[in-house]
């Protein structure tokens, strides 16, 4: 089967950074508390008037660059979000018409914070099969604008970001090597947003309860993610028949530092392999792997045949996980 692999990473945060010290002027918190149970120190924020679609933009371009290549030569664009400009059309349609790339298919896919990781798997496929040659693939959330400004639970975890890869045709035995990829929809009500669908359509009534807000019960999330982190890396190293010690650089998903630590002990990697910016950017939610990956290669934290272990859960439940021997220069 073809090899199909990462050509090219960008990313875009918006300017406004909001630090813990914003949060103890508005809400019951502190500092310490956020730093201490989640590793957050900052998190930036969107204007009013921004969405997911202005952020997918400007990283995707700067994929594109970074992959040598002009928007035309794309012919596949997935947007992985759950902040969607709009119910329809797809974010990634409006990013298609933004970045110029006439050529190009475009759909969004729904994972919560796993969506770059199933959205890489599917576009993976699709390349692999000559459906497309080189895809975009986007992670980006919005977050700021579902959560509750006036929950002290979620409001100082979720943030505003997007990261972006291309996806192309590598030399034979690099690229993604294997992809594990979980879901229990049973776990769903741990952590939604109850209205705004069309089980629930926005009211006045769904406006006075706040309900068009994310609900989260973190206890559970928590347990529920420092299994799977683990898990879902096992299981993608052994589809790739591998062993951790093959792994050069973990990029897990950003939620929280404990759950990061938490997986790393399980998994025996030590933290030098491990990388971590939950402390500027928050939760991103589907765009903090590709955010990191492109930090990353900036940081030339990592090199040609390195191989790279990315794992993310989310709402849904979701959870995933994927291995690529890296082929950028
Ligand atoms: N400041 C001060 N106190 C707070 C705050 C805050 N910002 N938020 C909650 N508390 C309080 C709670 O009310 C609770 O008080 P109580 O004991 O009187 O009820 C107390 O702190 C402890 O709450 P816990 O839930 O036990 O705190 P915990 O150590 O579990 O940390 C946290 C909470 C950070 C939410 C953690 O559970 C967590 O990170 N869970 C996972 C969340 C997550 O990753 N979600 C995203 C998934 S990815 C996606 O799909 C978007």
């Amino acid at each position: 089967m073809k090899s199909v692999g990462v050509k090219g990473t960008g990313r875009f945060l918006p300017e406004k950074v909001v630090t813990n010290e914003d949060f103890e002027k508005v809400l019951d918190t502190t500092s310490e508390w956020i730093v201490s149970r989640s590793g957050i120190k900052k998190r930036r924020f969107l204007e009013e008037g921004q969405s997911a679609s202005f952020m997918a933009e400007k990283a995707g371009l700067k994929a594109i660059e970074s992959a040598g290549l002009h928007p035309e030569d794309i012919d596949m664009i997935v947007v992985a979000t759950s902040t969607p400009d709009m119910a329809f059309p797809s974010t990634a349609c409006i990013v298609q018409e933004k970045i110029g790339a006439k050529n190009a298919f475009a759909f969004d896919v729904n994972a919560v914070c796993t969506g770059f990781i199933y959205g890489l798997s599917v576009a993976t496929s699709m390349v692999q099969n000559n459906t497309a040659k080189n895809a975009l693939v986007i992670g980006v959330d919005a977050l700021s604008k579902i959560t509750d400004p006036q929950d002290r639970s979620t409001a100082v975890l979720f943030a505003d970001g997007a990261g972006a890869v291309v996806l192309s045709e590598v030399k034979e035995g690099s690229g993604v090597l294997s992809t594990a990829l979980g879901a229990d929809g049973a776990g769903g009500k741990f952590l939604y947003v109850p209205a705004g669908g069309s089980a629930q359509p926005t009211s006045h009534e769904s406006i006075d309860q706040r309900q068009h807000y994310i609900r989260m019960d973190g206890r559970e999330v928590f347990k529920f993610a420092t299994r799977k982190m683990a898990d879902i890396s096992n299981e993608a190293l052994k589809k790739a028949n591998m062993e951790l010690s093959d792994i050069d650089y973990l990029v897990p998903h950003q939620a929280n530092l404990r759950i990061i630590n938490s997986a790393a002990k399980k998994l025996k990697i030590s933290n030098d392999r491990i990388y971590i910016n939950i402390h500027e950017y928050g939760n991103t939610s589907a765009a903090s792997i590709p955010i990191a990956l492109d930090e990353v290669v900036e940081k030339k934290l990592i090199k040609k045949d390195d191989r790279i272990l990315i794992v993310g859960f989310g709402a849904g439940l979701t959870w995933g996980a994927s291995i690529i021997k890296w082929d950028m220069d």
